[in-house]
């Protein structure tokens, strides 16, 4: 552990490749915001763009611009984008629905795919939402769905297994699996594999061609900053994208929506995963927000995802060691992804006290205070002073006021 002092920590700051980054967000005044694991902030070309779609493109252009600006392409042009962050090709990617819809939709075509075989194999601590679609689309296939611990699941993927459902990154502690090795190993069995990126893509660099993953999905509002309920996105490899069936056959998927024929046909490569009618607003707000990814270099924002970690659990560790925290997030930063998860019995309440003296993180049932740990306009500086923050609610036990107890619909 260094011996770390503010004036050390500044000169992180100093040496930053990445500290240019930070202007493209907009910050509230004096808030340290280490929540952009849940919700990114807004980068700041997105208001000017909502804007001009509001006003020019619907206000004036109405029916016409979805031709005119070309609003019936976006979602894949938006998909083109993200393609990159992901290590894909620009026709693997496409952006709709929410991540919970487009994990049914690929999850179902892989078990068209795989037919015959008899079981689904997820995590037990995957994030709720994926399981609960995991478990209902094993209801509606009449498979069995199997969801051991993490380091049992290599364990029970075999020649029945149809698909293997992960998320990459573990929502409560920030621990990642090894993508590539888990695909290869499913793989061997003859299972597809489906990785859910919620928490990965924007935080380090992912190369799903070069794994060989079949299916993708994650959500657009996280370390992407495509704005709340922002459109989700899903990767199909090139090599199945024809074997898709889709589930889900709405006019979008359709090879020709505008023919309104009365059969389905599906499109020609990834758009047949498309359903219905594409929400503009929020699909030009994540085309918008994703320009501030046009020229990052992602093993720069993973190498200061890693250090501005270590500088956390370094500075709690040693700072507030008296008041009984516990990293739960591992301390090797090769292991732990964006974020650093902290336990305590009081951390419902801390993680009030600390919001309201503007540090922001949230907080998971068991216990969890959760810190996302966002290279692109965090500075080490705001770890310092959050750690200082958390420090002085320590001491004076300022979580201790009843109405930081009360819990809120979102926490
Ligand atoms: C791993 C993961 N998957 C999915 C979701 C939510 O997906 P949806 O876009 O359907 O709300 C979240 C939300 O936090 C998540 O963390």
């Amino acid at each position: 552990m260094a011996n770390w002092t503010l004036e050390k920590v500044e000169g992180l700051d100093q040496a930053d490749p990445l500290a240019e980054k930070r202007r493209l967000f907009h910050l509230p005044e004096g808030l340290i915001y280490l929540d952009g694991n849940s919700l990114g902030p807004r980068p700041e070309g997105v208001a000017a763009r909502l804007a001009a779609v509001v006003e020019d493109e619907w206000g004036e252009g109405l029916i016409g611009s979805w031709n005119a600006a070309k609003w019936i392409e976006l979602p894949q042009s938006v998909g083109a984008k993200l393609a990159p962050i992901i290590g894909a090709r620009p026709g693997e990617v496409i952006a709709c629905d929410s991540t919970s819809v487009n994990l049914f939709k690929v999850l179902m075509a892989a078990l068209t795919i795989n037919k015959g075989r008899k079981k689904i194999v997820t995590e037990a601590g995957n994030f709720p939402t994926d399981n609960y679609i995991i478990r209902s689309v094993a209801n509606l296939a009449g498979l069995e769905c199997l969801a051991p611990p993490a380091d049992r699941i290599l364990e029970v993927v075999d020649a029945h297994t149809a698909c293997l459902v992960l998320t990459h990154v573990n929502y409560r502690t920030g621990e990642f699996y090894d993508l590539e090795a888990i695909t290869r190993k499913a793989h061997d069995k003859g299972a597809l594999v489906i990785w859910d990126l919620s928490h990965s893509a924007g935080a380090m660099p992912l190369d799903l061609d070069r794994a060989g993953v079949d299916f993708a999905v994650g959500c657009g509002y996280k370390f992407l900053n495509g704005g709340p309920g922002a459109p989700a996105y899903l990767f199909v490899a090139e090599a199945l994208q024809d074997k898709v069936q889709p589930v889900l056959s709405g006019w979008m998927g359709h090879a020709r929506p505008f023919d309104f024929a009365a059969d389905y046909e599906p499109a020609t490569g990834i758009d047949r995963n498309l359903c219905g009618t594409p929400g503009i607003l929020g699909m030009a707000a994540l085309d918008a927000a994703l320009d501030a990814f046009a020229d990052v270099d992602l093993e720069e924002v993973r190498r200061k995802s890693m250090q501005l970690g270590d500088l956390l659990v370094d500075l709690v560790e040693d700072q507030c060691a008296e008041y009984g925290f516990n990293v739960i997030s591992p301390h090797d930063a090769t292991m732990r992804a964006s974020q650093v998860s902290i336990a305590h019995p009081q951390g419902y309440a801390i993680m009030q006290a600390l919001i309201s003296k503007g540090v922001v993180g949230d907080y998971r049932d068991p216990e969890i205070m959760r810190f996302g740990i966002t290279p692109l306009y965090l500075r080490f500086v705001d770890i310092w002073h959050a750690v200082q923050q958390l420090h002085k609610i320590m001491e004076a036990e300022t979580w201790r006021r009843p109405e930081f107890s009360e819990r809120q619909l979102v926490t």
